[in-house]
């Protein structure tokens, strides 16, 4: 057998190879890729958990972003410990609160501009500005630039995603929009987080300018194409589930634990990979140092083990300890603000269009090597 786990997150249904790789290849080598894939809940989760084994070392990102400036994603500890140690108190609860506000007010916005009985794209309307919007709201950045910004970023996200042409000029836009940001909240602070991270309490960590920026950067990367796509699969899972959906218009506090199954079903990052700092051993399989290990967060979140009826969408399923937001020390930094986009925009969306049809034959599902999503969300509002 030879399959691609990372060209499977662009196919409608990758489960059926899933769930062969899980019960019969729990450990597969993929000759091609040159890399050994795990599958199963348990395995994935052991991997996640033993950083010291396998490492997120530099390269396993592979994008222009990440080799310009230090982020804490593509390191390992101690250099990853004091990255995320200094700005873990930049996101308080009541900048969270702030923005869960800000999360709202946009929606509305967003939502409003939506003609209801034409067709319109959800990924245009809806599912790309909002999670941008969060996340230069986050930065500090001035209103009249976000556009630019915006367009920017995305051309970077796609091409980084492997879904677009090299992205080179973005690249170096945004590190000099950012550093001007940067110099700019050095001599003015404001209540943004740049200030708030070149300005520490004195017994927090100090960042330098390029680790400010490389943070920024990996917001900008890590926060909104992974956003985007967690709404647009969540609005294509409650339009395939319309009980669901119903149910959750009526009762929109369930939405909480409703968003954490739709993430659990359709994962925005089916996989990622980390490399081995010495020989290792996963279910008899010997794995060599220095290998590149793949871990289908997509696949382990449908392993029966862990997930009665791992196929079915239960609203109500709980617990639900599912691993779309990774786990250990590099479990997303941003789970909370994702959390709260996704169920502040469904709760909006649900009540003001409970019964949105999509055009399920004419969707355009992401050409990417990294993401699980769609680019293209023809919709009917009010049907
Ligand atoms: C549904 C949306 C999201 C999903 C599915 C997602 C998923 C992930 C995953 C799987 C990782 C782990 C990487 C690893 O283990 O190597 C991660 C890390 C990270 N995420 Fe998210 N993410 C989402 C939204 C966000 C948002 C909104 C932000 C920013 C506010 C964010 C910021 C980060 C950062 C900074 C890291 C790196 C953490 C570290 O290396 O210690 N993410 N995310």
């Amino acid at each position: 057998m030879e399959f691609d786990p990372q060209e499977l997150s662009a196919i409608d249904d990758p489960y059926p190879v899933f769930d062969e790789l899980r019960k019969n290849h729990p450990v597969f080598y993929g000759a091609e890729r040159d890399l050994w894939v795990v599958s199963r809940y348990e395995d994935v989760r052991a991997v996640l958990l033993d950083a010291e084994t396998f490492a997120s070392g530099m390269g396993t990102v592979p994008t222009g972003f990440v080799a310009i400036k230090p982020m804490m994603i593509s390191r390992d500890p101690p250099y990853h410990t004091k990255l995320r140690g200094a700005v873990h108190p930049t996101f308080t609860p009541r900048r969270m609160r702030a923005l869960e506000e800000f999360i709202r007010k946009v929606t509305r916005e967003l939502l409003a501009a939506i003609d209801p009985e034409a067709e319109t794209d959800l990924v245009g309307a809806l599912t790309d500005p909002l999670p941008v919007a969060v996340i230069t709201e986050l930065l500090g950045v001035g209103i009249e630039d976000r556009v630019k910004f915006s367009e920017n970023a995305g051309a970077v996200i796609h091409a980084a995603a492997g879904d677009g042409p090299s992205a080179e000029e973005g690249i170096h836009w945004i590190y000099a929009y950012l550093e001007r940001v940067l110099a700019l909240r050095e001599k003015q602070p404001g209540d943004d987080l740049v200030s708030r991270l070149l300005h520490p309490e004195p017994d927090e960590t100090r960042l330098t300018a390029d680790e400010v920026v490389g943070f920024c950067a990996l917001l900008l990367m890590a926060g909104t194409e992974t956003t985007t796509n967690g709404l647009g699969n969540a609005l294509v899972l409650l339009h395939e589930h319309p009980d669901v959906r119903r149910q959750l218009a009526q009762r929109p506090e369930g939405l909480s634990v409703a968003i954490e199954e739709l993430l659990r079903l359709e994962s925005p990052v089916p996989g990622l990979s980390r490399v081995t700092t010495r020989d290792v051993e996963i279910r008899g399989v010997k794995i060599p140092k220095g290998a590149r290990v793949h871990m289908l967060f997509a696949a382990a979140n449908r392993d029966e083990g862990a997930f009665p009826n791992a196929d079915t969408l239960d609203p109500d399923r709980s617990p639900n300890a599912h691993l779309a937001f990774s786990l250990g020390i590099h479990f997303c930094l941003g789970a909370s603000l994702a959390r709260a986009e996704l169920r502040i925009a469904l709760e909006e969306l649900l009540a003001r269009f409970p019964d949105y049809r999509i055009v399920s034959d004419r969707w355009v599902r992401l050409r990417s090597d990294a993401a699980r999503g769609f680019s293209f969300l023809p919709c009917v509002a009010r049907p």
